[in-house]
């Protein structure tokens, strides 16, 4: 495929969350432009309605409007979160700090992710937690008044993070967080800040004090990064040409993934740097590189989590051995991603294995050809989509309809690269 010309993708995903659980806390009208309409974001959206916000349709290329009542209802029925984990998370954590109790539950997948990485904090707050079925959903948060938390996280990570904040916000009382390695996704703290919350990190504790207040606000997303990681692959696998990413979000928690493929010997300028809400966006330009392997440290994970499975198809291609350390997180994402990427990338004819939490992927070889088994999680079928462009690839994904959980079209966007082809 040779590529050229200029793409756009959907709304980030974890901003589109954001907003909208923020808007619902305001009192008033709020807008939210480029949202993204997934069916992740249909879940927040969904939701925060049964929870007494009005929220209007979620339609591409529509403003979303959300009328917040300033706190959040009692819901009259169970809250379905689908297959949206962030929604979840942070949802738990608004809810630990109202009066109420609301049951959380979500489809196969969403139901069996763990739970208690967030309770077990926001329990410490004050809030009190019925389980249904272990560590996982469905689950009954009782909220009521908390108090401060400092708190150690057990994984960098941006939905407990988030969690514990929005705790903070919707309880009045001060927060202070800890993650072990690495930085996640600090789109929250971003979101906060811009609302007059003090959200300082003086001695790498993240610490949180509700000095601000929600007020109905115009927001627009930038382009989701992670689904941009799916474009720039096929780009950096591409047999020529040059593809325009405009609009994406480049949060430097968020773009570890273009560090680790500069490594490998790709380039990819980040151009026309604008804010906005205090979140970088920009236009990511792609040619086709030949990659070699590299070594991915913990440290990286966190700001590269989503993108994994991505890199995983693309070191398959890259000449030499790839290590991606401490990835054990993987498990529990919207399916065992770690074992899935290994065993797709086995079943396509490429050498990769699991080794203790690290994940090696060795590259090279022939083209990639065999079936492919997503368990329904996006960004696998996503990944192996990528793959499956290199010339004289074959590979079968059993579900793409999943990718719509965060990329609505993404079928139709990857053949439109390919679409770009000139003779
Ligand atoms: C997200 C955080 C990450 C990521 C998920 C979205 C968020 O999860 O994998 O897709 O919006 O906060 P963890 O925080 O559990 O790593």
């Amino acid at each position: 495929m040779i590529v050229g010309g200029t793409a756009r993708v959907p709304g980030d995903k974890s901003i589109t969350h954001r907003a909208l659980l923020l808007a619902a806390m305001a009192k008033g009208r709020s807008h939210v432009g480029g949202a993204l309409t997934s069916l992740d974001a249909r879940s927040s959206a969904r939701v925060l309605r049964q929870l007494g916000a009005e929220v209007s349709p979620l339609r591409p290329g529509s403003v979303v409007v959300i009328d917040g009542r300033g706190r959040l209802r009692r819901p009259r029925t169970a809250l379905d979160c689908g297959n949206s984990g962030t929604t979840t998370r942070l949802l738990l954590g608004l809810l630990a700090g109202h009066r109420f109790a609301a049951t959380l539950t979500g489809d196969g997948s969403l139901r069996r992710r763990p739970m208690r990485r967030v309770t077990v904090p926001l329990s410490l707050m004050g809030a009190r937690f019925t389980e249904r079925a272990g560590d996982g959903l469905p689950l009954t948060v009782h909220g009521g008044p908390l108090v401060p938390l400092r708190y150690e996280l057990p994984v960098s990570s941006a939905q407990i993070k988030s969690a514990l904040l929005l705790a903070g916000l919707a309880g009045d009382v001060e927060v202070e967080l800890r993650e072990p390695y690495g930085r996640s996704r600090d789109h929250t703290e971003r979101l906060l800040r811009a609302f007059g919350f003090l959200v300082d990190e003086p001695d790498g504790w993240i610490r949180f004090a509700p000095t601000g207040r929600v007020e109905p606000f115009e927001l627009q997303v930038p382009g989701d990064p992670s689904s941009a990681a799916f474009l720039v692959g096929a780009a950096v696998l591409a047999e020529g040409g040059e593809l325009r990413i405009a609009g994406v979000g480049v949060n430097p928690t968020r773009i570890g993934f273009l560090g680790v493929l500069e490594r490998m010997g790709a380039r990819i300028p980040v151009e026309d740097v604008t804010q906005h809400f205090g979140e970088p966006v920009a236009d990511l330009l792609v040619r086709p590189a030949a990659l070699r392997a590299t070594e991915v440290p913990a440290g990286e994970i966190p700001g590269l989590i989503d993108e994994i499975p991505l890199l995983a198809v693309l070191a398959a291609r890259a000449r030499g051995t790839t290590i991606f350390r401490q990835v054990g997180e993987l498990r529990v994402k919207e399916s065992d991603r770690l074992g899935l990427i290994a065993e797709n990338l086995r079943s396509v004819g490429c050498r990769a294995e699991v080794s203790g939490d690290d994940l090696h992927v060795e590259g090279g070889g022939m083209p990639p050809r065999g079936a492919v088994r997503s368990a329904g999680d996006h960004r696998l079928a996503m990944a192996f989509g990528v793959l499956g462009t290199v010339p004289g690839a074959r590979i079968r994904v059993d579900d793409m309809v999943c990718a719509a959980v965060s990329f609505p079209r993404f079928p139709e966007a990857l053949r439109g690269l390919a679409r770009r082809s000139r003779p």
